[in-house]
């Protein structure tokens, strides 16, 4: 994901991944919430962030880029943490090779975007900032927003 607006454009379009980077902070502000921006090419490392996602954060955003389609350790790390979590891809992968069909995230997602291009990460930011509200409704003792976490681009 690193390598976005360089790598397969007809694919995944010219848009780096510093734009998307700022609008999605620019999204955040509008909505007055604080995210918590972050890449990595590193499995393990994806993993650890998002064990530590459990304290502070209200969810997670996550493109698992090819981890999507192999990565057991991701999916069980979403499971473990309990947190809402939005899958994002910006190609539609339903309509590419079939390995790239299937996604060991998506059965502990809250939901998936696929195919909207860069404007997927904003959607997700929205759904899962309504979710949370949601379900923060009628529990005693939460109030402001807490910090919303989107990772591993
Ligand atoms: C991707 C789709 C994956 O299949 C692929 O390996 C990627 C990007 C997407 O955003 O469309 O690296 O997650």
């Amino acid at each position: 994901m690193n390598l976005l607006g360089t790598r397969e454009q007809s694919i995944y379009g010219k848009k780096s991944l510093e734009s998307i980077d700022s609008a999605l902070t620019k999204l955040s502000e509008d909505l007055a919430l604080e995210v918590d921006i972050r890449q990595s090419n590193n499995e393990g490392e994806l993993v650890s962030w998002i064990q530590e996602a459990r304290s502070g954060y209200d969810g997670i955003i996550i493109n698992p880029a090819a981890y999507t389609h192999t990565s057991i350790a991701i999916r069980d790390a979403i499971a473990a943490v309990g947190l809402p979590t939005v899958e994002v891809h910006l190609s539609n992968i339903h309509q590419r090779e079939p390995f790239r069909q299937q996604s060991h995230v998506a059965g502990v997602a809250l939901g998936q975007i696929s195919g909207l291009g860069p404007t997927g990460y904003l959607l997700a930011l929205r759904g899962l900032h309504d979710h949370v509200i949601t379900t923060r409704k009628g529990k005693k003792g939460v109030t402001a927003p807490r910090r919303q976490k989107t990772s591993a681009r």
